[in-house]
């Protein structure tokens, strides 16, 4: 078994691969900016189909505009809906993420396999998935209601609350986009090859999937369930990092601050306290965070590891009615719309990406019986 022992890696920190205008990530000041506008500025304040519009056309639309692109999006989902049942395998997969890879594989090359298509049938599998998980039949898309009802509607077979909804669309706004974070580069490296929308896509599905992307926010609502009330915090915590493992929720590769998109969440959530809808688990997560972040600080006194985006994407998800199954798979649908914003910006820089690596084993003879 080889032990790769002399290799070491950078995961490519600090490093620079590419520019784009489409979202800056300042992780000193603990700033989000997704085309041009801060993330405080557009979570709670404009739509999925506002923010899909941002980063697909350069400016959020027209009244008009929005209305064309959430009949787009209201087509793509029927679309999509029509290839259940050639897919079936694909959305009975027990994992979320998988089923949402395969059945993202499965869409047609030819035709119009645009933004707005990859988007409608990401909410589509990811909703027909849940449902399947549940022994439900796909509840079929309604193309006249906005992206984030219709979704929840898909998910849970019942109109959601206005209130449900503007939680649903706070959350897919603040994760619609975020740098070169590794599923979008996985993205860009695909598509820098050649190679086409869908491919890209799922290379970033697949890069998503893993709980040091994009797989945490149900490993935190398990968390705060384990630790149940305040007074177990600091005890689980303690364990936990003695024992080896990382606090899911807690750290991030650019952020030395606070995760900005932590407290815009954290905002939605108590917005939804105070319209009535129950999340008992915020004053829980808000006190897990302080003693997490105080044990980080303790045990990594030179590296900050504060709040990332998912703690607060469990409770608000677990707020508006998602199982936490579905969180991830919930999260790939939204940052499909920074994913398509990649791959046009990287065919239109047309650059293949093609780092290098440098090779520390040995050269030697081979030695021929
Ligand atoms: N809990 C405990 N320790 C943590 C930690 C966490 N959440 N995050 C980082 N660390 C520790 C690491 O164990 C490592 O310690 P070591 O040097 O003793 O091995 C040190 O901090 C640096 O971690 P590293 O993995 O090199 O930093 P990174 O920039 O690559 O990691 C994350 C960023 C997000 C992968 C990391 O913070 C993490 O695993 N967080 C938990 C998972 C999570 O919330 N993911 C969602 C991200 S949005």
């Amino acid at each position: 078994m080889r032990t790769h022992k002399n290799c070491t890696a950078s995961g490519l920190e600090g490093v620079v691969v590419a520019q784009t205008d489409l979202s800056e990530v300042d992780g000193e000041a603990g700033r989000l900016i997704i085309g041009d506008h801060s993330i405080e500025d557009l979570t709670g304040h404009v739509s999925f189909e506002d923010v899909c519009a941002l980063l697909w056309n350069g400016a959020l639309p027209s009244d008009a505009a929005r209305a064309e692109l959430q009949d787009q999006l209201g087509k793509a989902r029927v679309a999509a809906a029509s290839l259940l049942p050639n897919i079936s395998a694909a959305v009975s997969l027990p994992d979320g993420m998988d089923a949402l890879r395969t059945a993202v594989a499965h869409l047609p090359l030819l035709g119009d396999v645009n933004n707005a298509a990859v988007v409608g049938a990401a909410g589509v599998f990811a909703a027909a998935w849940q449902r399947r998980q549940q022994g439900l039949a796909a509840v079929p898309p309604d193309p006249s209601l906005p992206f984030a009802a219709d979704y929840l509607r898909m998910i849970t077979g019942v109109s959601p609350t206005e209130s449900q909804t503007r939680g649903m669309n706070a959350y897919l706004v603040t994760v619609s986009d975020h740098g070169l974070n590794a599923s979008t580069f996985a993205a860009r490296v695909t598509t820098s090859t050649g190679s086409d929308l869908v491919s890209s896509i799922v290379a970033a599905i697949c890069t998503l999937k893993g709980p040091l992307h994009g797989g945490a926010p149900g490993p935190v609502l398990d968390m705060l369930d384990a630790i149940g009330t305040p007074e177990n915090a600091a005890a689980w915590i303690e364990n936990e990092l003695r024992s080896g493992r990382r606090i899911m929720g807690m750290g991030h590769r650019i952020y030395r601050v606070r995760d900005p998109r932590a407290a815009v969440l954290e905002r939605a959530v108590s917005s939804l306290e105070q319209a009535g809808l129950s999340s008992s688990r915020l004053a829980l997560a808000r006190a897990v965070e302080r003693v997490a972040e105080s044990a980080l600080a303790a045990k990594y006194p030179d590296r900050p590891l504060r709040a990332n985006v998912e703690f607060y994407t469990a409770v608000l998800l677990d707020s508006v009615g998602l199982p936490r199954t579905l969180f991830s798979p919930t999260f790939g649908v939204s940052r499909s719309a920074g994913w398509c914003a990649h791959v046009a910006e990287q065919r239109a820089v047309g650059k293949l990406i093609r780092p290098a690596s440098r090779y520390v084993g040995a050269v030697q003879p081979v030695v021929h019986a």
